[in-house]
């Protein structure tokens, strides 16, 4: 089956976005299409998560100007300029997976809309349309799917340091995968891989990072946002090319020292460290204090028996306590 042509409604959106009222009449002249058609189309930005509305006399509006991503400016942008802006997309993790034995590492795929996006333990991830930064890197791993481990925390840390230069105030780390701001999850990193075992390995590595995440019903917990962190943001397409430049940096220097440095770099935005969480471990519950990461990645929880290092499961904060 053929893909969907999704230019009609991308130049809509990208008319739209400068959050000036456009009546249908001028819309449907613009892009050479009826005002029924504008309407049809109008219905399916709705749908990706665009809040478009329409003030009679006046024709329709975007309740704030949106930014979008563009690929020229990305490519003035980036150190590695090997990507693919996909607007809307199934899951820019499987356009990656898709194409391993094509990729050289470090490129990467963005997308403004997600119709699969997916996060960790099988989780959807919720992708409205130009609201957040949705994007992903292939890495070829020579040490192999072993290294895989603490790779994601220096893609976290990476993020972290990241976003704190770029003015982002208190954004913090949580083991193993996301970041959090003021004990809100932020972003989320979701590493897959493909391979055999004794062989490279080969990632992608995908970020999910939420900027202005629409209030709604259908998302299970409460986001951060990366809006409410600073006052002045640079764009969203300097962010997400500053985000890729900084992941690129970092697991170059990762091949080469390991986890040597990222730990102490780790602690510096380690949201949990020195406080009462609880580890969960499938059906299993460990209770604890955590004691920051160590070289292999892994969390050290402090328990009666004394400090124990994890490298599997999910820390939550304790109510407890
Ligand atoms: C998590 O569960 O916290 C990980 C979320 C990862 C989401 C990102 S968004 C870009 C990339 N594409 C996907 O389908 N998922 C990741």
């Amino acid at each position: 089956m053929p893909a969907l042509d999704n230019s009609p409604r991308l130049a809509l959106i990208k008319t739209l976005s400068d959050g000036q009222f456009h009546s249908g009449e001028v819309l449907g002249q613009e892009l050479g299409m009826s005002r029924a058609a504008i309407s049809k189309h109008i219905k399916v930005l709705q749908q990706w998560g665009v809040d478009v509305f329409r003030v009679q006399g006046k024709g329709y509006c975007l309740p704030a100007p949106l930014d979008l991503l563009d690929e020229a400016s990305l490519q003035s942008k980036l150190n590695v300029p090997t990507f693919s802006l996909v607007p809307v997309i199934d899951s820019t993790n499987q356009y990656l997976l898709d194409r391993v034995g094509q990729l050289t590492s470090g490129t990467s795929c963005l997308a403004e809309y997600q119709q699969a996006g997916r996060g960790r333990r099988g989780r959807v991830w919720f992708s409205p349309y130009g609201a957040n930064l949705y994007l992903s890197m292939y890495w070829r791993l020579d040490a192999g799917m072993a290294a895989a481990m603490g790779l994601s925390l220096v893609v976290g840390v990476s993020m972290a340091e990241t976003l704190n230069k770029l003015g982002a105030e208190g954004v913090k780390v949580k083991w193993p995968n996301d970041l959090y701001w003021q004990d809100k999850k932020l972003a989320g990193i979701l590493v897959e891989m493909t391979g055999q075992a004794g062989d490279a390995a080969h990632l992608v590595i995908g970020m999910g990072l939420n900027v202005a995440m629409p209030e709604t019903d259908s998302v299970d917990q409460q986001w951060a946002n990366l809006k409410d962190t600073s006052s002045a943001l640079p764009d969203k397409n300097t962010l997400a090319a500053a985000l890729i430049n900084g992941v690129i940096d970092a697991l170059k220097e990762y091949e080469v020292s390991g986890m040597n440095g990222f730990v102490e770099r780790w602690d510096k935005f380690d949201n949990f460290k020195g406080r009462a969480v609880k580890l969960i471990l499938g059906e299993r519950e460990v209770k604890g204090i955590a004691r920051g990461i160590n070289e292999q990645g892994a969390l050290m929880l402090e328990t009666e028996a004394g400090i124990t290092p994890y490298l599997g499961g999910e820390i939550s904060l304790r109510a407890d306590v």
